[in-house]
């Protein structure tokens, strides 16, 4: 191992919340093959393990117990480049928004749709992430790492990752026992560009006929305008999932709410637009304790200054209890409480 990991880590700076964390143990892992003796560290003291990547999609505790590894791993290759598609690889440790620019540059058409994502290319298949139309799953190829039970590699194909709307195995059955290393990617050679989202397409009303760049300044606008910067606001992206209901569920709501913003789904079932069911309840733009509901988009809770993850889960608690009391549709928490 390269440098051995710092003892009471601070994190606040590793968390796109800044969340005030303090772990007993953390290492960048800068070059996979350091991985063994950091899983040999743990293991003969006893640490639980946990992988952050650009701490986007989490709640630190003010404490952690265990070891923190940091994915830092660099690289972005061209594997193939045939008549019918591309196969990209990209290391985990990639910032998510420089890849999509590095393959946009490149004439590697497909992830404008995902513009913008805070995050790390590692992290992107452990909530499948979407935006606009696209979810990750419809470009992963594989995803390669390390079990953390055996130390061994390991490479799961598209299938065995078990993708759905922000989910996929490495937030269930392989919680806490898959380390991801780095991801293979293949986009179509020629897609066409999706602009079917409400929200895009009306950004792009103007545009007659748009291609692949304009769908990207498009999505970074809308970005830009909707959802706070976590450089400058700290936040974590939306704080629930959308809720998908049953049909029969959904008839009734719609006869209680008949403006419910929702999308019908191929299964039946229909998802609903969790902002709109927090706004309704009367949050966007409330604050307590440092834990706010952000002013231009009530999915997004931020940090206006101090914090805690208990703070926002007393913030968030109040929001599910009251969207449950007048609409009985239960949210699900979107990042993850680590
Ligand atoms: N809406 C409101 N109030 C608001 C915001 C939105 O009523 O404050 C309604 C509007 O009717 C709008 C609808 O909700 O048409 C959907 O809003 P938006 O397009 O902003 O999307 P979202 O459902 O709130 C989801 C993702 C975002 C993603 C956008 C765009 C989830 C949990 N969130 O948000 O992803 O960027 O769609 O595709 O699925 C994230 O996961 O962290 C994230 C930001």
């Amino acid at each position: 191992m390269s440098t051995l990991p710092e003892a009471g880590a601070d994190l606040l700076g590793s968390n796109s919340l800044r969340l005030p964390c303090i772990a007993d143990w953390c290492a960048d892992v800068e070059d996979p093959s350091d991985l063994p003796a950091l899983l040999s560290f743990a293991r003969e003291r006893s640490l639980p393990l946990h992988v952050l990547g650009g701490g986007s999609n989490v709640l630190l505790p003010e404490h952690l117990h265990g070891l923190v590894l940091r994915m830092r791993n660099r690289g972005i290759a061209l594997l193939e480049d045939s008549a019918t598609r591309r196969v990209i690889r990209a290391a985990a440790g990639e910032p998510w928004h420089p890849f999509v620019l590095h393959c946009h540059a490149r004439g590697w058409y497909g992830f404008e749709n995902l513009a913008l994502i805070p995050g790390t290319v590692g992290a992107a298949p452990i909530q499948n992430i979407g935006a606009y139309g696209v979810e990750l799953e419809r470009f992963v190829l594989e995803v390669r790492g390390m079990d953390l039970h055996t130390g061994l590699p390991r490479v799961l194909d598209a299938a065995a990752c078990a993708f759905s709307y922000r989910d996929s195995i490495f937030k269930g059955g392989l919680a806490g026992a898959f380390l991801i290393t780095e991801v293979l990617f293949a986009v179509p050679a020629d897609p066409v560009p999706c602009t079917g989202y409400a929200a895009l397409a009306a950004e792009l009303a103007h545009c007659p006929d748009p291609g692949h760049a304009d769908v990207l300044s498009a999505v970074m606008s809308i970005r830009r305008r909707r959802l706070p910067d976590p450089a400058v606001l700290p936040n974590a992206g939306s704080f629930f999932k959308n809720p998908v209901i049953a049909a029969e569920e959904f008839e009734r709501l719609l006869l209680a709410e008949p403006e419910v913003a929702h999308w019908r789904q191929s299964d039946g079932r229909v998802k609903l637009a969790a902002a709109w069911l927090v706004e309704r309840c009367g949050w966007k733009g409330r604050r307590d304790a440092g834990a706010g509901v952000h002013e231009a988009q009530a999915l997004v809770l931020v940090n206006h200054g101090g914090a805690t993850a208990g703070a926002l889960l007393d913030l968030a608690a109040r929001i599910r209890d009251s969207v449950h009391e007048r609409f009985g549709v239960t949210l699900e928490l979107e990042p993850v409480p680590l």
